[in-house]
């Protein structure tokens, strides 16, 4: 077995993809083998410290609004959770924002919120316009869920660079679960070939432990990032919110989810890979133990202090200390301590070496 699991290991470095089966047998052996799973990691590891040597990339967080068509069932401000006081920032007030984090040294500006009708293309594009107007040595990421692709054309012409799109859930049957109707895998995956044809650094990713997902599941969606090769992969534990369908259900895994990210580096190894906010959530070591699997990103929360507590995606987020802009100087002494270095830098995609 462990001679075999080895050999698909080999497989996955050498070649930057497996199949299926391949995926489930090494998912299995990883989870349940501790050895092994250190194996990956230091593999991971080493191919972090060729691309990105000790740099840690920050992207400063502005939640521009909460208010969102979509239902996701696992949401926190899913459209029918009446519970969230709704908010919406003004073009300004995100533009202020930017500015508070290019003087604290970001470099990268992700403006992530709902399926916000107010932010058409119109005042979306002049918002990025303005943003790389002032701001030309940063890049602009935009997470704004599923727009046609003349949307997504506008806003890259209007100055943005990256695109964060989770495809949540590459099977048909999980991905149904856990949206409603309306919400088509399809058309998910559509927009997501449709920003990587424009040009975009695009960002696929999936939450690990998703209420009824099994291993074979994320094994079909290794299979799709390997296919896909996006520039980012944004992955971290489900966490339960009390007011969705999902309350109930068990969190995610810290530990598959560090496993996951070393594989995911494994099999692209100039990847943006975040150690996201749930994971940071779920352990208090999120940060450094993500680093320290594969991953290079940490993306700090720069939307105003008296927001954040209303984009609550899952319950208890973090949105303060070293997860927040103005905690920056914690979070580089985390990151220290662990042996990285947090950089001024707007920290793009390196070319793949070979
Ligand atoms: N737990 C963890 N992650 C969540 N997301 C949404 N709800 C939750 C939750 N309850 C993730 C989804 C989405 C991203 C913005 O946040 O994957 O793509």
């Amino acid at each position: 077995m462990a001679s075999t699991t080895r050999l698909i290991l080999n497989d996955l470095h050498a070649h930057g993809r497996l199949n299926h089966q391949q995926w489930l047998t090494l998912l299995a052996e990883a989870q349940s083998a501790p050895a092994f799973a250190e194996e990956i990691r230091t593999c991971a590891h080493a191919i972090r410290e060729r691309y990105f040597g000790r740099a840690v990339y920050i992207r400063g967080l502005i939640e521009i609004s909460n208010y969102c068509r979509n239902d996701c069932y696992y949401c926190g401000i899913r459209k029918s959770n009446g519970e969230v006081s709704r908010y919406r920032l003004s073009p300004n007030e995100i533009l202020q924002c930017c500015r508070q984090g290019h003087d604290l040294g970001f470099r990268t500006f992700v403006l992530q919120g709902g399926e916000d009708a107010w932010f058409n293309d119109d005042r979306l594009a002049r918002l990025v316009a303005a943003i790389r107007a002032e701001f030309p040595d940063s890049a602009i990421t935009l997470s704004l869920g599923e727009r046609s692709r003349e949307s997504y054309e506008r806003l890259f012409a209007a100055g943005a660079n990256r695109y964060l799109l989770r495809h949540e859930a590459v099977n048909p049957d999980l991905y149904a679960s856990l949206h409603p109707p309306r919400q088509r895998l399809a058309n998910r995956l559509d927009c997501l070939r449709n920003l990587q044809a424009i040009g975009y650094q695009a960002g696929a990713g999936f939450m690990v432990g998703a209420p009824g997902q099994t291993l074979a599941h994320i094994a079909e969606d290794m299979v799709f990032l390997g296919d896909f090769r996006p520039a980012m992969v944004g992955i971290g534990p489900f966490i339960p919110q009390h007011a969705t369908s999902y309350a109930h259900e068990p969190a995610g895994s810290v530990d598959l989810t560090l496993i996951l990210l070393s594989l995911i580096r494994i099999m692209l190894p100039n990847v943006l890979l975040p150690a996201t906010t749930a994971l940071g959530t779920m352990d208090p070591q999120g940060h450094a133990k993500g680093m320290r699997a594969g991953a290079n990103v940490v993306m700090p929360n720069l939307s105003p202090a008296d927001v954040r507590g209303k984009y609550l995606l899952y319950d208890n987020k973090m949105s303060f200390g070293s997860e927040a802009a103005e905690g920056l100087d914690t979070l580089r002494q985390h990151m220290a301590e662990a042996g990285y270095k947090v950089v001024v830098a707007r920290g793009d995609q390196p070319p793949l070496e070979n």
